[in-house]
């Protein structure tokens, strides 16, 4: 198989957040050492796009510059954050780690901007850092999961993004507690012709596109587990670990080949784009 495009590697499982909708579960982080190793590994692949996310990626700040700094020589780097934890002494670390920073931003309103995350006094902090990171030419773009409690929140915090001239990149959420998919439908309708809007591979249903797991992205998890991508993490769909066995080897084994069959033929016999949307998908 071809390598995928685009890799999203989480590089620790905690967070300084804790919000009511995320999926990341807890699980050993890799040492310094082991991350080191995993990168140099992954500056000579052929991936376009590595992401460098969590858990909160800013609270292993030396290591997140390091390993940036290495893989933004032959790669496309982007860092996705919460934004809390940026300072002003780490701006030039971010411009000479990463292309971009994807910042999660839930809601334009501090009420629930603070009850979705779950942190008091966030909200300030987290705008004051999305302004430090626009007046010093930081490119962003704004991620906004869509999910039942922040329906509504989109309008705000798409006016918000179009007033800072950032793009904002929408994600449906992943988990059991789904939106409707007719209120989807009349949400992805009314914003699907505005500019410096996108939607993601969830929204792959409206568009009849497949989702592109295996074949497009990859993900790692901060224990080193690798998945055909970031949300279809259930343990069935671990295709290995990248400490143990390299990448390639990986991305070529049968069981990623039989995974990738499965999901091939879960989505053909389903009209969502994203297997995690199909009931009892096995
Ligand atoms: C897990 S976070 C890690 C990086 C960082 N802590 C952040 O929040 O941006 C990566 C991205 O996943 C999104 N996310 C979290 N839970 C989600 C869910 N259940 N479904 C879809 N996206 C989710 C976050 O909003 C964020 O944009
Ligand atoms: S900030 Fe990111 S990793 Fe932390 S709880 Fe929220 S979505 Fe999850």
């Amino acid at each position: 198989m071809n390598n995928p495009y685009f890799l999203d590697w989480e590089i620790t499982s905690k967070c300084n957040f804790n919000c009511k909708f995320c999926y990341i579960n807890k699980e050993k982080d890799l040492s310094d050492e082991e991350c080191s190793i995993i990168a140099k590994q992954l500056a000579k692949s052929d991936f376009f796009e590595i992401k460098i996310g969590g858990g909160e990626p800013l609270l292993r700040k030396h290591l997140v510059f390091k390993i940036g700094k290495l893989l933004s020589r032959t790669k496309n780097t982007v860092l996705v954050t919460n934004g809390y934890l940026i300072k002003e002494e780490d701006i030039d670390k971010i411009k000479s780690s990463f292309k971009k920073v994807q910042l999660s931003f839930h809601s334009a309103e501090d009420a629930l901007f603070t009850s979705l995350n779950q942190v008091k006094s966030s909200f300030k902090k987290v705008l004051g850092n999305i302004n430090l990171l626009i007046q010093n030419n930081v490119p962003v773009v704004i991620n906004f999961v869509l999910t039942s409690l922040n329906f509504e929140a989109l309008d705000a915090v798409y006016k918000f993004a179009q007033r800072k001239n950032l793009k904002i990149r929408v994600i449906r959420y992943r988990g059991n507690k789904f939106i409707p998919k007719g209120d989807i439908e009349r949400l992805y309708k009314k914003f699907k012709n505005y500019k410096n809007i996108s939607f993601d591979d969830g929204f792959n249903f409206w568009k009849k596109k497949k989702c592109g797991a295996i074949k497009n992205t990859l993900a790692i998890s901060s224990s080193g587990d690798v998945y055909p991508c970031t949300w279809l993490r259930n343990k069935k769909f671990k295709l290995g670990n990248i400490t143990c066995t390299p990448l390639n080897e990986i991305i070529n084994s049968t069981k990623a080949k039989s995974i990738l069959n499965k999901i091939n033929k879960a989505i053909s016999t389903h009209e969502e784009g994203c297997p995690i949307f199909i009931e009892n998908f096995k």
